[in-house]
C-alpha cells in the first residue's frame, strides 16, 4: 500500500517548482537542471552547458541523491550557487504604436483599430532601465535657468492670477503687415511660453516662414533691451541660413542662428543667451539621447515635444516648432503630437502657385477660424492685404473673354470673405470618369446626383472634371449653389456673366437653403462690383434691411434657379 512516505520518484521540476525559488528568492544549486517540461516552460538553464559532458545530455533529471533538495541548512553561497534574481535578464518593454494617430494597440495590427490606417503599427522597445524621457531633461534644463525656488508653484486665488495682467501687453508683438497676417492667425500675438507648431509640404516654405516670424518678434521685441530671438535648425547651417536671411534682406540685430539636432545641447548651448524666443526647425530632426530611436520616429517626436512643452511653461519662453506632413496630410509623427502643442497651423498652397495660406487648426488661446494670406515672393512671403479677389481667374476680370463651366462662390473664414471660382467640365465619351480637385468628391457626387434627380440633367453618360482656382479648398456647402451652376454651365454650354454670384447649399431634394452670414457675403460681392447675386428664397428675410447697389434673384429650388439663371432671353 503506498503511503504518503513511499511515494514513487519524481522530476526534480515537479518537486521544487522554478518559480517557487524566483518567488521567495532562493538560490538554485548550479547543478541542478530541468526535467523537459520544465525546459519547455522556462527554457533551457544555458549558463550549465559547457559543464555538461555528451553522457549526460539526454539523461532525464531524477535523481533526487545528486541534486539534493535544497534546506535552510544548506543555503551556502560558494561558486555552485547561482542567485536566481540576479541572472534574470534585463526586462525590455516593448509597445506598439500607430505611426500615423500615436494609439497604443497593445499588439502589432495590419490595419490600426483606431484610425484604420494599414501597415502603421510599429513595434517600440524601450529599456526600462536608464531610459531618460522629455520630462526628465526639461525638467533639468529649466531648472537651471531658473533662480532657485522661483520654478516651484503653489495654487493661488483667481484674483491673484489676474491682478496686473493686461491682455494687449501680454501677447508678444508681431509689427507691420507681414507680422500682423500672422498675429491675426494666432490670435493676436505670439503668448509667452506657448508652443506652436507649424505644419506642411515639404518645399511649401515653413522655413521661410518661421525665419521671417523669428525676424518680426526680434523687431517687436527690440525695444526690451537685449531681447533675442534664437532660430536652431537641425535640417540647414548656420551659413545656409544665413544665406537664405541675406537673400530675404533681414538684418535684425535680434535674430540669432544655431544649429544642432540634440534637444539636450540645445536646451544647454542656448542658455547664455536667454532668448526670448526659440524656434526649433524641425521637430523631426531633433532627438533625445537615451530615447529608442533615430529622429523622426514616434518615440523621438513625441519625448522631443514634451520636453519642449515643459521648458516653454517653466520658462515661459515661447517655443515655435516646424513639422513636415506625411502623404496623407497629417503632420508626421504621432497625432499625439497636436494633442500635446497649444496652436497647430498649416501652411498650405499649390507648389505652381505663389499663394500661402496659414490655417489655423487648434487654438488654445483664440480662434481656429483665421486664415493669412501670403504670396511667395523673391524676398521671401508678403502678406496679400485684400484677399478676396484673389481666388477668382483671369476670365472674371472685366473685359475678359467669357467662358463656359465657371461660377463664382462666396466663403468666409475667419473675419474675411473671398470669393471662390469654382469650374467644371462636362464631357461625353466612351468612359465615364469623376475627378474633384478642392471640393469633397461625396459632396460633388451628391450634387451630381440631385441635378440628375431633381433638375432632370442628363448627366449619366458624362464625365465630369470640377476644380477650385488656385488651390483653395472649399468646405463650406455656401459653394453648393456655385458648383451646381457650373455643372450646369458646361453642360448646356451655357458661359454665366461675370458679374454674377451664387450663394446657398442644395439639399436632396434639390431645394436651396440658406448659410450663415449671408448679408456679408452679398455685401462683399456688392462691394467688388458685381450686379447680380442668386440667394435661396429664404435668405431674403436677412437681406431685407440691407441697402446695396445689387440685383438679388432668389430661387426656391434647381429647376427653378436652372429657368431662370440659364434660360435664354
Ligand atoms: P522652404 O522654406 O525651404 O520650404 P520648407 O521649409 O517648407 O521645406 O521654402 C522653399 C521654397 O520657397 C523654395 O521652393 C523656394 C521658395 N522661396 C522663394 O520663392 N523665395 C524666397 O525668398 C525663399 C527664401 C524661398
Ligand atoms: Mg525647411
Amino acid at each position: 500500500m503506498p503511503t504518503a512516505f513511499s511515494r514513487p520518484l519524481q522530476p526534480i521540476s515537479m518537486l521544487f517548482p522554478r518559480n517557487l525559488f524566483l518567488k521567495k528568492g532562493l538560490l538554485l544549486p548550479s547543478n541542478v537542471r530541468f526535467s523537459s517540461p520544465c525546459r519547455f516552460l522556462f527554457g533551457k538553464p544555458t549558463e550549465r552547458k559547457e559543464e555538461d559532458d555528451g553522457s549526460e545530455k539526454n539523461k532525464p533529471i531524477s535523481n533526487v541523491e545528486k541534486s539534493p533538495r535544497p534546506s535552510s541548512s544548506n543555503y551556502d553561497l560558494g561558486s555552485d550557487w547561482i542567485p536566481a534574481t540576479k541572472k534574470k535578464p534585463a526586462k525590455v518593454k516593448v509597445s506598439w504604436v500607430c505611426e500615423n494617430c500615436g494609439a497604443t494597440p497593445g499588439q502589432w495590427w495590419g490595419t490600426c483599430p483606431s484610425c484604420h490606417s494599414v501597415n502603421t503599427v510599429k513595434k517600440i522597445s524601450e529599456y526600462q532601465y536608464g531610459v531618460s524621457n522629455g520630462f526628465q531633461v526639461s525638467e533639468m534644463a529649466a531648472r537651471s535657468w531658473l533662480e532657485h525656488g522661483s520654478g516651484e508653484m503653489v495654487p493661488q486665488s483667481l484674483e491673484e492670477v489676474k491682478k496686473g495682467m493686461n491682455q494687449l501687453e501680454w501677447r508678444i508683438p508681431l509689427p507691420g503687415a507681414f507680422g500682423m497676417e500672422v498675429a491675426r492667425v494666432l490670435g493676436g500675438g505670439l503668448v509667452p511660453g506657448s508652443l506652436v507648431l507649424f505644419g506642411g509640404d515639404p518645399g511649401i516654405g515653413k522655413s521661410t516662414l518661421l525665419l521671417q516670424i523669428a525676424a518680426c518678434l526680434a523687431e517687436g521685441l527690440g525695444s526690451e533691451g537685449l531681447a533675442r530671438v534664437l532660430y536652431v535648425s537641425g535640417e540647414e547651417s548656420m551659413d545656409q541660413i544665413g544665406n537664405r536671411a541675406d537673400r530675404m534682406q533681414i538684418s535684425e540685430t535680434g535674430l540669432y542662428l544655431y544649429s544642432s539636432t540634440d534637444v539636450e545641447d540645445i536646451l544647454d548651448k542656448i542658455r547664455v543667451f536667454s532668448p526670448k524666443v526659440l524656434v526649433i526647425d524641425s521637430i523631426q530632426t531633433v532627438y533625445l539621447r537615451g530615447v529608442v530611436g533615430s529622429a523622426g520616429n514616434v518615440m523621438q517626436v513625441k519625448e522631443c515635444t514634451s520636453a519642449l512643452l515643459r521648458f516653454a511653461k517653466q520658462t515661459s519662453i515661447p517655443v515655435l516648432l516646424i513639422g513636415h506632413v506625411t502623404k496623407s496630410g497629417d503632420i508626421a509623427g504621432p497625432r499625439i503630437l497636436e494633442h500635446i502643442v497649444d496652436v497647430v497651423l498649416y501652411l498650405e498652397g499649390e507648389r505652381c502657385s505663389t499663394h500661402r495660406l496659414l490655417r489655423s487648426v487648434k487654438n488654445r488661446f483664440g480662434s481656429t477660424d483665421e486664415l493669412g494670406v501670403f504670396e511667395m515672393s523673391e524676398t521671401g512671403l508678403q502678406a496679400v492685404l485684400n484677399p478676396s479677389e484673389l481666388f477668382l481667374s483671369d476670365s472674371h476680370h472685366h473685359g475678359s473673354e467669357v467662358l463656359a463651366g465657371l461660377a463664382v462662390s462666396v466663403v468666409i473664414e475667419g473675419s474675411r470673405t473671398f470669393l471662390l471660382e469654382i469650374q467644371a467640365l462636362c464631357a461625353s465619351g466612351s468612359t465615364v470618369v469623376r475627378h474633384v480637385n478642392g471640393v469633397s468628391a461625396k459632396r460633388a457626387d451628391m450634387l451630381i446626383s440631385v441635378l440628375m434627380k431633381q433638375a432632370g440633367l442628363k448627366l449619366e453618360n458624362t464625365s465630369i472634371f470640377i476644380n477650385v482656382v488656385s488651390g483653395f479648398t472649399l468646405t463650406e456647402t455656401a459653394g453648393d449653389l456655385a458648383l451646381a451652376a457650373a455643372i450646369c454651365s458646361s453642360f448646356l454650354e451655357f458661359a454665366l456673366p461675370n458679374n454674377i454670384a451664387f450663394i446657398g447649399e442644395v439639399g436632396l431634394a434639390g431645394e436651396l437653403r440658406t448659410v450663415p452670414r449671408m448679408d456679408k457675403r452679398v455685401a462683399t460681392v456688392a462691394k467688388l462690383g458685381y450686379s447680380k447675386c442668386v440667394v435661396p428664397a429664404s435668405a431674403m428675410k436677412s437681406l431685407a434691411g440691407l441697402q446695396l447697389d445689387i440685383a438679388i434673384v432668389h430661387c426656391c429650388n434647381l429647376t427653378e434657379f436652372i429657368n431662370r439663371v440659364f434660360r435664354v432671353s
